[in-house]
């Protein structure tokens, strides 16, 4: 079996066997409010343990949580692996604020999730976008190719850094490799946002890992497809070009000094779980999906996305345990479509204008799953409107002017205006729908007409809105001229 260096610690030093004369105040669970306890069991309040010396220290790891980091840096094939407790966002933050200086040019491809914003702002960095391409038939954005990206490289000698985020939210993975030779080359690093992949490089029919392609820095959401708890994260690091100092300073100051063991232990375990037995979780996976894919595929006319994309803008390969349908020829919008599968007692993971993608894991392979994808086949089938003519949106793919860079837009004055005046202001904040959570627009960009007649047709649809002050859009913020 696996050693879980963390867990184990924690087991030892259980507040049941110690009078705790120290935080968390609840006492092990002891003062803690009875629906809490109720909720969460006392088991799980007693291992609510905190900063002791036989626990070690995230900010200086010296003893059990420095073996479970070492532990998950083998498994990854990295130098440094970082415990993260805030989420892909924290360590997309300390990633950028860890290798780059502040004022340095990155490429950002315009399909990054928000959490980019937070570390551009915070590390003073100037992005350079870069457009990937939108498939027409699927209503999706690709990746970048490699040639994109050399492209911008020469065109910009002063780019210090690439971002990438592959696989993305559907699964469709760039050609990392490629990526990552073309930034080398020009001096760049390569930095991933690998949200959607801690289970990549686990099986060979799953696209490659971002670390096994030669990037410098991958963050992954282990909590997210893994066995992780929400909100852990996991950071792996090659120290080939990133200076050591820099990442551990940039890491520190981006980390809480009372991480939650509870949530760190589970990053032990969901290491250690897939040290013992990743490639089948990942076969169990792929096997799930498989089930529901072949499900749908019964439904007449559905289109339920699989390998159909491989090659098309920059995608070079598809993570087979996301599975997306198009709702459009069901004769319903993505939000209809994840209503009716709501009404039924199944959620799904994420719902765009035309969209819903079910997240499908090694969680999933057993009998009952069959069962699930049969009531998600006859919801879809009884809620079809056949007789309906949905004409879909046009996307938004404008690169905005950049007349700010993010961090001096965070913060320089600015004022809500009605949101339908607002064309040609310089925007104070970024709007997303969410999820996926990609920006139309950052803090320090110019503002058009036809981003506002987006936002309103998306609210129409049933689209929530994420980022601005005034969610409704009725305001946005734009900066004083
Ligand atoms: C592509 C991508 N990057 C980063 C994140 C942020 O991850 P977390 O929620 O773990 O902070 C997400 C969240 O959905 C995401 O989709």
């Amino acid at each position: 079996m696996a050693k879980k260096p963390l867990l184990a610690a924690m087991k030892k030093y259980r507040l049941d066997h110690v009078y705790p004369l120290h935080t968390p105040g609840h006492k092990g669970g002891r003062g803690a409010d009875p629906d809490l306890r109720s909720l969460m069991g006392t088991k799980a309040l007693e291992a609510d343990v905190s900063l002791m010396e036989e626990l070690d220290d995230i900010h200086h790891p010296e003893g059990c949580i420095l073996d479970a980091e070492r532990m998950a840096a083998a498994l990854y094939g990295s130098d440094r692996c970082f415990l993260g407790v805030n989420g892909t966002t924290g360590l997309i933050h300390g990633m950028l604020l860890g290798s780059l200086l502040p004022g340095d040019k990155i490429l950002v491809p315009r399909n990054s999730h928000r959490s980019v914003l937070g570390g551009l702002i915070l590390a003073g960095l100037r992005p350079v976008y870069l457009m990937p391409d939108w498939d027409p038939e699927w209503r999706l954005l690709l990746q970048v190719t490699p040639e994109q990206v050399a492209t911008a490289l020469d065109a910009d000698p002063d780019i210090r850094a690439v971002f990438l985020t592959t696989p993305n939210y559907f699964g469709l993975a760039a050609d990392t490799e490629a990526i990552a030779r073309v930034a080398h080359q020009h001096g760049a690093l390569l930095l991933v946002d690998e949200a959607h992949g801690p289970h990549l490089g686990f099986s060979d029919r799953l696209p490659e890992s971002a670390m096994e392609c030669g990037a410098d820095a991958a963050a992954q959401s282990t909590h997210k497809i893994t066995g992780a708890m929400t909100q852990c994260s996991l950071l792996q690091v090659s120290y080939r070009r990133i200076r050591p100092e820099s990442m551990e300073k940039a890491m520190s100051l981006v980390t809480t000094t009372s991480p939650n063991y509870l949530l760190m232990g589970s990053l032990d375990a969901a290491r250690a779980q897939l040290a013992e037995r990743g490639h089948e979780m990942a076969e169990e996976s792929l096997h799930a999906a498989q089930i529901l894919r072949n499900e749908l595929k019964k439904i007449p006319q559905l289109p339920v996305l699989s390998d159909q994309l491989i090659g098309k803008g920059g995608v070079k390969a598809v993570d087979g345990g996301k599975v997306t349908i198009l709702t459009g020829p069901l004769g319903l919008t993505g939000p209809e479509a994840a209503d009716a599968l709501r009404a039924e007692g199944i959620a799904v993971e994420l719902v765009d204008e035309d969209h819903v993608l079910f997240l499908v894991t090694y969680a999933d392979d057993r009998e009952a799953f069959v069962r699930v994808a049969e009531r998600i086949r006859q919801v879809l089938e009884r809620n079809r409107r056949p007789e309906r003519v949905l004409v879909p949106s046009e996307p938004y793919r404008t690169l905005p002017r950049q007349r700010m860079a993010p961090r001096e837009a965070f913060f320089a004055p600015h004022h809500p205006v009605p949101f339908e005046e607002a064309e040609g202001r310089v925007c104070g904040e970024s709007i997303s729908f969410y999820p996926p959570g990609i920006p139309l627009i950052m803090p320090g960009e110019e503002i058009d007409g036809a981003l506002l007649h987006f936002c309103r047709r998306m609210q129409e649809r049933g689209l929530k809105v994420s980022g601005p002050r005034d969610v409704s859009l009725q305001q946005i913020e734009v900066i004083e001229e």
